[in-house]
């Protein structure tokens, strides 16, 4: 059995009062323990959620997230954060690839595998993020261009590199958009990842989890997990409502 996993990713909304009510309100004590539940708040807030949710007599179990890193240890980086300092601060997963960073701040395969690799070597788990366009999807290069993103982050980690990651799907059309891929569409690309896997290492492939991100919320995200590769989500806006965020860890 594949490990399930649900990641919020806050992006860059909240403050310190929003967040600590949202944190009060989310409640994971009735979830199955295995589920990995996680939420990647900005980079200021993370020392204060990592220590709200240790205190947390329902939310111990969830870990924290950083939704970005720097390629390089430490240096002449203004404004960046290295893996070893959110590694310090509780961080336990980071998101590398999101689709936001490739488009808005114009991240390369080359840099999203870097960054990765950054990830791995101070034990956090990269979240491996790929995902088409919609233009892309209506030219019929999805798949090229997830096993684009993919292979690029396996050439440089190696394949025995991915049994320390995540993948996530997010087709960048369904992000944000209230638009989701229908559980067909989503599994259809999740076992394009994985067959690319399974072509690496059968066993790998196997254990690998593989996220749906765009659009998940509490009406679908059951839908979605339900397909026989999808093995949890990577939640945006939903992420940010208690309620929905409840639901859909459930539902994984
Ligand atoms: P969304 O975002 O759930 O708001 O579509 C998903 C993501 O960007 O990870």
């Amino acid at each position: 059995m594949r490990r399930r996993v649900v990641i919020g990713n806050w992006k860059m909304h909240g403050s310190r009062e929003s967040i600590s009510e949202l944190l009060a309100t989310i409640d994971s004590s009735c979830l199955d323990p295995a589920i990995e539940i996680a939420v990647c708040p900005t980079s200021l807030h993370i020392a204060e959620v990592v220590e709200q949710l240790s205190k947390s007599s329902k939310n111990s179990r969830i870990a924290v997230g950083a939704q970005n890193v720097c390629d390089a240890e430490s240096g002449a980086f203004t404004g960046e954060v290295s893996a070893q300092m959110l590694a310090e601060f509780g961080v336990r997963y980071v998101l590398v690839g999101h689709s936001e960073r490739r488009e808005l701040y114009g991240e390369s395969d080359q840099l999203v595998a870097a960054k990765t690799a950054a990830t791995i070597s101070s034990g956090l788990t990269p979240v491996v993020c790929v995902g088409e366009t919609l233009a892309q999807r209506q030219e019929g290069k999805t798949e090229f261009v997830v096993l684009r993103q993919l292979n690029a982050v396996v050439q440089q980690i190696g394949i025995e590199g991915i049994e320390k990651c995540i993948v996530a799907y997010e087709p960048v059309w369904a992000i944000g958009t209230g638009e989701t891929a229908s559980p067909a569409q989503a599994q259809e690309v999740h076992a394009a990842l994985r067959n690319r896997l399974q072509q690496l290492d059968a066993a790998l492939a196997e254990t690998t989890p593989i996220l749906y991100g765009g659009s998940v919320k509490a009406s679908n995200a059951a839908d979605l997990f339900a397909q026989p590769d999808i093995d949890g989500g990577l939640v945006g806006g939903a992420s940010l409502k208690a309620e929905e965020f409840n639901a859909i860890c459930a539902s994984a």
